[in-house]
């Protein structure tokens, strides 16, 4: 079965083939299209069913420039202290992890010129302080992972990125967003540049044991 179109697709092959996408072309994407990817993402489920996730699609290029310089800073504070960064891991090669590292400085590069950035937040009903926004982000990485499989499902490219988003009163001045709100995960979306393919993970009875966890 072709993991490239959508239609001959079932759910496992979406998941098993749903790798980070982060080059990304400049066309513009339909409205519609991204409508219909924040709706697969309001399927996911909440705590408690609040259904608090908010979400902003920001095409607009003066607010893209201006995510793309936040998520600049992140990176560059990320990458450049950190030389180890690509250095490879027992289950990433140093090879991959380069090309990984690559894509990444190619999305800060390009951040501004790809068309659709969805900042998937969340409406916490009283001020939220940086720290208790992450604490609480369970309610939206559920609507996050539906919103990176309905994408690539439409044959779209996307990945979820948060080194943009450290300094949530500069994303809620870009975004205009009351303090209640904050800002967990910024996902670029646009038509892919690079190729599909399945994603790497772990054999299953490394992270998995049934009852109890022993070694
Ligand atoms: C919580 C979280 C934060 C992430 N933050 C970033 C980010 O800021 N920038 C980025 O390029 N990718 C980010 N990613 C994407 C991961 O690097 C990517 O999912 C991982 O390398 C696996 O990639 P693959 O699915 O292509 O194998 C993040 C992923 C998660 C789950």
């Amino acid at each position: 079965m072709s993991s490239e179109t959508s239609n001959e697709m079932n759910v496992f092959d979406v998941m098993y083939n749903c790798r980070a996408m982060r080059r990304l072309d400049s066309k513009e994407v339909p409205q519609e299209t991204l409508t219909k990817l924040v709706d697969a993402a309001n399927q996911a489920p909440s705590g408690s069913n609040m259904q608090n996730g908010r979400w902003i699609i920001a095409t607009d290029p003066a607010v893209r420039q201006k995510l793309a310089d936040l998520n600049r800073q992140g990176v560059e504070a990320y990458i450049q202290p950190d030389t180890s960064v690509a250095e490879g891991l027992p289950h990433q090669s140093a090879g991959k992890r380069q090309r990984m590292l690559d894509s990444v400085l190619w999305q800060m590069e390009h951040m501004h010129e790809i068309p659709a950035l969805v900042i998937a937040c969340l409406e916490y009903g009283q001020k939220v302080s940086d720290a208790d926004a992450q604490r609480g982000g369970g309610s939206i990485w559920p609507g996050v992972q539906n919103l990176l499989l309905a994408a690539r499902a439409h044959g779209l490219g996307a990945a979820p990125t948060t080194l943009g988003l450290q300094n949530q009163d500069a994303v809620r001045s870009v975004l205009n967003m009351p303090d209640t709100m904050a800002a967990l995960c910024l996902i670029p979306v646009g038509y892919p540049l690079g190729k599909f393919g399945t994603v790497t993970r772990k054999p299953v009875g490394e992270i998995l044991r049934f009852n109890t966890w022993d070694a």
